[in-house]
């Protein structure tokens, strides 16, 4: 059963026990006198989710075959640091990694990732590996070297469905919701171009922003909808399949740089391992935060028709060429190649 994140908490906790320790000067390597070299990761969502277990995946490797000379600690559901602050965390050295949701490098200056915030852009995940194990991801990596940032691999959560305090199978079905949205534009043009107005807010404060009714509906793939307790304050959940929600693993080239060659081959060995196990989990995990919501029997679950997938594809499909200029003509273009290829 989910654990209800409490990140302010958590986060002073954490923060003054750093402090006492006299973390924060140890600079990007932490390395204690005969302690292990410190990685810390920090990440906004579960545990019990593809990119949860894939860190604890990745904090195992490194344990075992650094024989306990590095160590990865990992800080799930935004104790750290959350979306508003977790690029700049990494930026001073607070944190060395992170794996933030694609729909959230727009906001800090690369909008071409954006690119996958496309509405019914993947039809399935052979599609989105195509996309960034091909030449179009390593481009993508490459360029966050234009703000000292070094890209290390992608993984998939899946496939994004929506939730209401209605169904949400018909385009009418959206006029007027207010809907939780990640700091994308192309998200937030989607939902205007159903009638719903966009709300972008923090994935931690998502929930509370539900219970509340500050926003009434929201979209996400169902391991962080049930990991988060989305659906106790959901009464509706509609397999959408819209969108698809994926992740870059970051460090910052301060810290890569600092690291010798031979840690660096083996965090590298060790997050391709991770990643790998990551992807092999996510339609479990979505399977089974399927069964636990359908045997939770509160949240209706609605499945649209393939019509009405398509009549809402429809209404979004002018995203593309209003954002079109915004991702990069050449990226839309150069996608589309890569799913094809
Ligand atoms: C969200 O903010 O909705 C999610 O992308 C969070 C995550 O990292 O999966």
């Amino acid at each position: 059963m989910r654990q209800p994140p409490r990140p302010e908490l958590s986060r002073r906790l954490l923060l003054s026990g750093c402090a006492a320790a006299g973390v924060a000067g140890l600079g990007p390597v932490a390395r204690g006198a005969s302690g292990p070299r410190r990685i810390r990761f920090s990440h906004v969502v579960s545990e019990d989710t593809p990119k949860g277990l894939a860190a604890l995946r990745l904090q195992a490797l490194v344990a075992q075959r650094s024989g306990g000379r590095m160590a990865v600690e990992v800080y799930p559901d935004a104790q750290l640091y959350g979306d508003d602050d977790e690029f700049e965390a990494l930026r001073t050295g607070a944190v060395d990694l992170l794996a933030p949701s694609l729909s959230k490098f727009g906001r800090v200056g690369f909008p071409e990732f954006e690119v996958f915030d496309l509405p019914f852009l993947f039809d399935n995940l052979d599609e989105v590996r195509r996309v960034t194990q091909g030449g179009f991801g390593r481009r993508l990596l490459d360029g966050l070297h234009r703000q000292g940032l070094v890209g290390l691999g992608f993984f998939d959560n899946g496939f994004k469905h929506m939730s209401a305090d209605r169904p949400l199978r018909e385009v009418s079905d959206f006029r007027g919701l207010r809907l939780r949205v990640q700091s994308s534009r192309v998200i937030a043009a989607q939902m205007r171009a159903l009638g719903a107005r966009p709300v972008p807010l923090p994935f931690s404060a998502t929930r509370e922003a539900l219970a509340q009714g500050i926003v009434q509906g929201t979209e996400n793939p169902l391991s962080n909808f049930w990991t988060q307790g989305m659906h106790e304050v959901q009464p509706h959940l509609s397999l959408t399949r819209h969108g698809y929600l994926g992740y870059a693993v970051i460090t910052s080239e301060r810290f890569w740089s600092r690291l010798p060659g031979a840690d660096q081959r083996l965090l590298r060995t060790a997050l391709d391992e991770a990643i790998d196990f990551g992807n092999r989990i996510t339609q479990t995990q979505h399977d089974k935060a399927l069964a636990s919501l359908r045997a939770w029997g509160r949240t209706t679950i609605h499945e649209p028709t393939m019509a009405q997938r398509a009549s809402l594809a429809r209404a979004v499909e002018p995203v593309y060429a209003e954002l079109g200029r915004s991702i990069g003509p050449a990226w839309i273009q150069d996608v589309r190649r890569a799913i094809r290829a």
